[in-house]
């Protein structure tokens, strides 16, 4: 079976092509560097021993997407590329509105003209917005609040009419929690260049004396220190999750990737500390604007149909994290 992994440069998109290799998958890989490294490839190669077909371009480049159809035979495509900066898409909105959304309908169009019936979307807990209640069901109300959960609820919905419109479909939506956490070999992560807006990339920062101090936005939640609770996954079980999917596909589908837990931000601070034995120096600081108390998933849809189930423990995560950026520094 031969898998069209877009984005599959980036940091979920790399994991997912190494554990489809593993399972004995072909992939195609397309991917436009625009938030990733061209060393990632050989990278993928080191790790899995498997060799892979790459295309440097852009999504929206229509021509560009026929010719990868036709030079392949592309039985399923995993759509990882987009841009994923909360921040940004409230400053550059329409860079957002045109890179997730014209990607993806581009994707879907030669799709279909290639009879290629097999889409699985990532999407985001930030389309729940604010729980009315934990943990999240996969059918709890959706909304947004900023530009970038915008364009994955749009596309959501945009897969939602496309199904209705073409029952043959097989559209599989995930709604990842929060990854962190990467390959054990330390040759693939998340290692951002600009500032990091997450928890995790800014606390290994912190650890490795790049920046001084965390700032722990707010101690004042209604969770059990005061600091906001969130689902961390490793990234490797949300790889896992993807091939999972793939081999369950039946309609239209949405399923929640989470582990269930929900860990504070001192809880990562200090089970950071406690595994690489490094200070991370932090100070409480104000609230962030838009976030919320606690956020973790119910997931146990995705265990049931798709036989999924996290194996990483946040100490993984937290340990994985750090051997990255050691290794890469
Ligand atoms: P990432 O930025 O590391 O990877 C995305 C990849 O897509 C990058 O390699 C980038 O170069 C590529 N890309 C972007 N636009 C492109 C285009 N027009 N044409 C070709 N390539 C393009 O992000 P990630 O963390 O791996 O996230 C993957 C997907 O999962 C994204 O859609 C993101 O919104 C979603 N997601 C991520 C998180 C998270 O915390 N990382 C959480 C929920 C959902
Ligand atoms: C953020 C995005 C969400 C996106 C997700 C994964 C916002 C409002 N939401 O979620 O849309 O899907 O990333 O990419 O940006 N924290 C600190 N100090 C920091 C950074 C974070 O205390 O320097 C806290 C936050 O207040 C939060 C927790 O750490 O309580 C996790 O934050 P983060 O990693 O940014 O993820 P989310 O806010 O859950």
């Amino acid at each position: 079976m031969k898998i069209l992994v877009t984005g599959g440069m980036g940091y979920i998109g790399s994991h997912t092509c190494v554990e489809l290799l593993n399972d004995g998958y072909e992939i195609v890989v397309i991917d436009d560097f625009s938030n990733s490294k061209p060393e990632v490839e050989d990278k993928i190669k080191t790790i899995t021993g498997k060799d892979f077909k790459f295309y440097e371009g852009d999504i929206k480049n229509r021509k560009l997407l026929n010719k990868i159809f036709e030079e392949n035979k592309i039985d399923a495509v995993m759509h990882f590329a987009g841009y994923k900066a909360v921040g940004e898409s409230v400053k550059k909105p329409l860079m957002y509105y045109d890179n997730n959304l014209n990607t993806t309908l581009t994707l879907l169009d030669v799709m279909k003209e290639h009879g290629c019936n097999k889409f699985i979307f990532s999407s985001s807990a930030t389309v729940y917005g604010k729980p009315h209640t934990l943990p999240i069901l996969e059918d709890f109300p959706l909304s947004t609040t900023n530009p970038y959960g915008t364009t994955k609820l749009m596309i959501e919905m945009i897969l939602k009419d496309l199904f209705i419109a073409d029952n043959d479909l097989n559209i599989t939506i995930l709604r990842y929690f929060n990854p962190i956490g990467a390959h054990e070999s330390g040759l693939i992560g998340e290692n951002p260049n600009d500032i990091p807006n997450n928890l995790m990339p800014y606390i290994v920062k912190v650890a490795t004396g790049e920046y001084e101090c965390l700032s722990v936005f707010g101690n004042d939640y209604d969770t059990h220190d005061g600091t906001g609770v969130r689902d961390y996954i490793h990234v490797v079980d949300l790889a896992k999750g993807h091939i999972k999917a793939l081999e369950n596909m039946n309609g239209l589908k949405y399923y929640n990737l989470g582990t269930g837990n929900g860990f504070s931000v001192l809880d990562l601070v200090n089970t950071f500390e406690k595994v690489n034995n490094v200070k991370v120096n932090y100070k409480i600081a104000p609230r962030r604007e838009g976030d919320i108390d606690a956020c973790y998933a119910d997931a146990s849809l995705a265990k049931k149909e798709l036989g999924w189930e996290t194996t990483k423990t946040i100490e993984d995560m937290c340990k994985d994290a750090y051997n990255f950026v050691i290794k890469n520094k």
